[in-house]
């Protein structure tokens, strides 16, 4: 094997590596320095991108943001028309973000006071003054229209006061939909005799 010829001593150019196959002789050239920065700003750009979507979250996942952005759209098409008749609706609108945070707003500022922030009332705080609307057991029946009709038209001679004079439609339909976020459909349902 011969010795590949070398550049003259003090030339900074590219070196000769010291080997040769069938001929073939290969240059240690260093890559260019773009090249290098392109590198080096990738692999820091992936440590950012990878920490900011997968660490702290700060940019909300693709997937995050199209079911918000589905259930804006739902939430917007049926709101136009809510049928408070109708329990699946119900059920529909407790499983869409929209309208269950703007229920939780209203139940926050004009429910709490009565049932706790829990939603537990008595069965958290025996001195609380309205009943749990987390169990199943329900004194005005607890199918989605029921409760819709207990919170709109209230239970006056008990101190639960009418809520959709004050509410309208819309906002009252919103805080049964946060109500029923703590149920599930087909869940059984009992009757029970206010303590
Ligand atoms: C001033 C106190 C008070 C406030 C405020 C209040 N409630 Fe009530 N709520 C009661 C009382 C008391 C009862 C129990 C009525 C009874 O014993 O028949 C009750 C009962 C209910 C029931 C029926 C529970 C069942 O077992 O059938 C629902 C649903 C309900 N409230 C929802 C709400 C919502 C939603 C709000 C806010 C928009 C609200 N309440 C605000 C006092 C209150």
């Amino acid at each position: 094997m011969t010795q590949p010829p070398q550049p003259p001593p003090g030339q900074n150019g590219p070196k000769l590596r010291n080997h040769v196959y069938d001929g073939i002789q290969e240059f240690d050239q260093r890559l260019p320095n773009w090249w290098l920065y392109t590198l080096y700003g990738a692999i820091a750009f992936s440590i950012v991108y990878w920490f900011a979507h997968m660490v702290a979250k700060v940019v909300p996942a693709d997937g995050t943001q199209v079911d918000a952005e589905m259930a804006r759209i739902a939430a917007v098409k049926m709101a136009g028309s809510i049928d408070v008749t109708n329990d699946d609706i119900f059920w529909e609108m407790s499983g869409n973000p929209v309208f269950v945070e703007a229920g939780k707003q209203t139940y926050t500022s004009l429910c709490a006071a009565c049932h706790l922030a829990s939603l537990r009332g008595k069965g958290e705080n025996p001195a609380a003054v309205g009943p749990d609307l987390t169990d199943t057991a329900w004194i005005h029946g607890g199918t989605p229209k029921e409760v819709y009709h207990t919170v709109s038209a209230g239970v006056l001679a008990k101190g639960m006061p009418a809520w959709e004079p004050v509410l309208g439609q819309k906002k009252t339909a919103e805080v049964v939909a946060f109500l029923l976020s703590h149920h599930r459909k087909g869940e059984p349902v009992t009757v029970e005799t206010p303590k």
